[in-house]
């Protein structure tokens, strides 16, 4: 498990961009938060089909680049990749616990055809933002998953046996509850959460160093 320092992170907003990140965060947070209240399992369920989607197009996107441009990747494309299956894995976990309903069903159906494009327009707009939203989005996973926590150990919703997809995936120990399964989670968004924030920093001081080179030879033509 990775220490709490770690686990609580927030990237304070430096750029426009980042703060076009933290609000379409928090406006998407506030609509989960309406919809689902307290009911942790399901709202992890349909959350977890979201969460799959931006690596998976971030992935895609920086393959065909890499072979337009005929330039290597350095690594990000297979961890984009392996970010989406990590989420869908999460997804095949939470199934185990809580069945969606039929409306939970349209809303992941619906919210998937919105999502796709949504993010592909975003992340061919403005990568830099793009990987932000995830950034901010795992933030609010962390929080969300940390509450879930606190309800099973207040005794709020009961501690069952963690699914054997779980056991198997995470390499648990045999015996292990609904709160082991919760914490490697966590963690994982927390992974996710530092990856996608460096990932939109890198971008962000390459666009600086291009803007004072591109300052500097403006100011020299001037000379
Ligand atoms: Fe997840
Ligand atoms: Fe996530």
């Amino acid at each position: 498990m990775i220490s709490m320092l770690k686990l609580i992170r927030h990237h304070k907003p430096q750029n426009l961009s980042d703060r076009v990140a933290l609000a379409f965060t928090k406006s998407l947070r506030f609509l989960a938060d309406t919809f689902f209240k307290k009911k942790y399992g399901h709202r992890a369920v349909v959350l977890e089909t979201v969460a799959a989607v931006p690596g998976m197009v971030a992935g895609m996107l920086l393959h065909l680049k890499s072979l337009r441009k005929m330039q290597d990747d350095r690594g990000w494309i297979k961890i984009l990749l392996d970010e989406a299956a990590n989420e869908r894995m999460h997804l095949m976990t939470f199934i185990q616990i809580a069945k969606p309903t039929l409306i939970e069903r349209i809303i992941i159906m619906i919210a998937q055809f919105i999502f796709i494009f949504m993010y592909l327009i975003i992340y061919l707009i403005s990568q830099r933002t793009a990987h932000r939203i995830v950034g901010y989005f795992e933030e609010e996973a962390v929080i969300s998953y940390s509450e879930y926590l606190k309800e099973i150990e207040d005794g709020k919703i009961e501690n069952i046996k963690a699914p054997e997809i779980a056991i198997n995936y995470w390499n648990l120990p045999l015996n292990s509850k609904l709160k082991d399964v919760i914490e490697v989670i966590r963690d994982d968004e927390a992974g996710h959460r530092d990856v996608n924030h460096s990932f939109a920093n890198i971008i962000n001081i390459k666009k600086n160093t291009n803007a004072l080179k591109e300052d500097k030879n403006k100011a020299q033509e001037k000379i």
